[in-house]
């Protein structure tokens, strides 16, 4: 068997006897990946009734489904959501009620502005971001690109939340990683660094919560757009 073969196998096993992925199943979540959201909510407290959120990377939405989740009104209020979400991603997205979905490169400065326009000058509490570029199996050139996603998150982050607004971001912890957390530190008042138990512990991925920007930190970014 080729070596692919038998990475895809294992990978298969291990989804298959994946106690998430069978609680995704359960839920209607259309990825195991909610629940690394809901994990690190039960701590940190960062959905609440009444927020305006932004989803970087939401394909294929488990994330839009847990902040919809979140946000929605009982049907005696008239149901839809107390809030606003807006979520983004490269890929196409199959619509999540009451949430409005902007399909875009990150990247690029066109789908930056698109996002802008949808947002109409509203300030953000909540920036979540679960982008992770494809891996091409080279370390450095992988981590030189979610390096390069978790900057823009956080320019992005600086320019729209308000002052006691939170950035929550995936980042892997492989090399860069240091200069990550570095540019968190200048940027948020208050971080954190949470490995939730969905993700999985040979992953790499990290999330960063990010509380309170400073001002001024905008300004001094290092990320030219
Ligand atoms: C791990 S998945 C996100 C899963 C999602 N949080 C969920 O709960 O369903 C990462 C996503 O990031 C998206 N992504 C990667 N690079 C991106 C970019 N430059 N702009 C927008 N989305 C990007 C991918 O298309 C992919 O759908």
């Amino acid at each position: 068997m080729s070596k692919r073969k038998k990475v895809n196998r294992a990978w298969l096993a291990q989804h298959i006897d994946d106690p998430y992925v069978k609680l995704a199943q359960k839920h209607g979540y259309r990825s195991r990946a909610a629940f690394k959201l809901v994990e690190i909510d039960a701590q940190d407290r960062l959905i609440r009734p009444g927020i305006a959120v932004v989803d970087l990377g939401s394909a294929p939405g488990a994330w839009s489904q847990v902040l919809r989740e979140r946000l929605a009104r009982p049907a005696s209020a008239g149901g839809g959501i107390d809030g606003r979400i807006v979520a983004l991603d490269l890929l196409p997205m199959e619509p999540v009620a009451d949430v409005e979905f902007i399909q875009g490169d990150f990247r690029d400065e066109q789908t930056l502005r698109r996002l802008e326009a949808a947002l109409g000058g509203a300030r953000l509490d909540l920036v979540v971001s679960d982008m992770a570029p494809n891996l091409s199996g080279v370390a450095a050139a992988d981590s030189a690109r979610m390096a390069d996603l978790v900057e823009l998150a956080v320019a992005f982050a600086l320019a729209h939340l308000k002052p006691d607004g939170a950035l929550l971001v995936k980042c892997f912890h492989g090399s860069g990683y240091s200069q990550v957390v570095e540019l968190f530190k200048r940027s948020f008042a208050r971080v954190a660094v949470r490995k939730p138990r969905a993700s999985r512990d040979r992953s790499a991925e990290t999330y960063l919560l990010g509380r309170a920007p400073k001002a001024g930190a905008a300004a001094g970014h290092p990320v030219d757009r």
